[in-house]
């Protein structure tokens, strides 16, 4: 069954919904609805999108019907900022687990199945002056994606490749919006953090972030990495990596 604006307006009720066969990046619309005053809850969904951006300047290109496009729309208190992509990470594993495959969260916030990236998130806040209007979380989950043969065929994933058989997009969907729910109600607590803390894959291992190798040693509650150095230096790498929107 193809995603369309009636059945993911009906699923999500009472969200408010706006759909699109095509989109360039679920999150500049988000970012647009924003300026409009919309409200927290609010859904983007695509079935394709052509101009997807993702963390660190990359882009993040999703052929038609093979995953799920989603931005949603936030107002956190901005404190609570750092915790935005830990909030889509924790989630976005919940509903994986929801299909019966084991998800694990590679930092700061890639939620891999077997080793390899099955979904990533972005978000993304606005700003008038100083004060935060709003927050566009950005998620991708490749669902159908075939990557045999490209050269991300060693480090991405679909979950029906994993699963070995065909899911529902609606019904992960409303999984997804289901668990943010549940998740965002629980931002700036423990239990949010350890939710993510959890499912880290990389904590007492070798690791390498740009240009800082060590023991990945612990996180703290807004995601920042404490790497341990050859040398015993104890060096902070920041998670909360929330982009600037306009
Ligand atoms: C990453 O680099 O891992 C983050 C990728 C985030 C992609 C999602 S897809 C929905 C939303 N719209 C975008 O343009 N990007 C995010």
């Amino acid at each position: 069954m193809t995603l369309s604006a009636h059945l993911v307006e009906e699923r999500l009720k009472p969200r408010r919904v706006r759909f699109y066969e095509q989109a360039d990046s679920t999150n500049d619309l988000a970012l647009e609805w924003l300026r409009e005053g919309a409200a927290s809850g609010a859904v983007i969904v695509t079935n394709e999108q052509v101009k997807g951006r993702g963390r660190l300047g990359r882009t993040w290109h999703t052929p038609p019907k093979t995953a799920l496009i989603v931005s949603i729309i936030l107002h956190p208190r901005r404190e609570h900022l750092p915790q935005m992509t830990m909030l889509g990470a924790v989630a976005i594993a919940e509903m994986v687990e929801s299909s019966g495959l084991q998800a694990e969260i590679k930092w700061p916030n890639d939620v891999q199945v077997n080793g390899k990236k099955v979904s990533g998130v972005l978000a993304e806040a606005a700003w008038d002056g100083e004060r935060l209007r709003g927050v566009a979380l950005g998620m991708g989950v490749n669902v159908r994606i075939d990557f045999s043969g490209t050269e991300l065929a060693t480090t991405a994933i679909s979950l029906e490749t994993a699963l070995g058989k065909r899911l529902n997009r609606l019904d992960l969907l409303a999984t997804l919006a289901g668990r943010l729910d549940y998740w965002y109600g629980r931002v700036g607590s423990t239990a949010l953090f350890e939710a993510w803390r959890g499912r880290l894959n990389m904590l007492g291992k070798q690791i390498a972030v740009g240009n800082v190798t060590g023991t990945a040693e612990a996180v703290v509650v807004d995601g920042t990495l404490l790497i341990r150095e050859a040398d015993g230096n104890l060096r902070r790498v920041i998670a909360g990596d929330i982009a600037l929107g306009s």
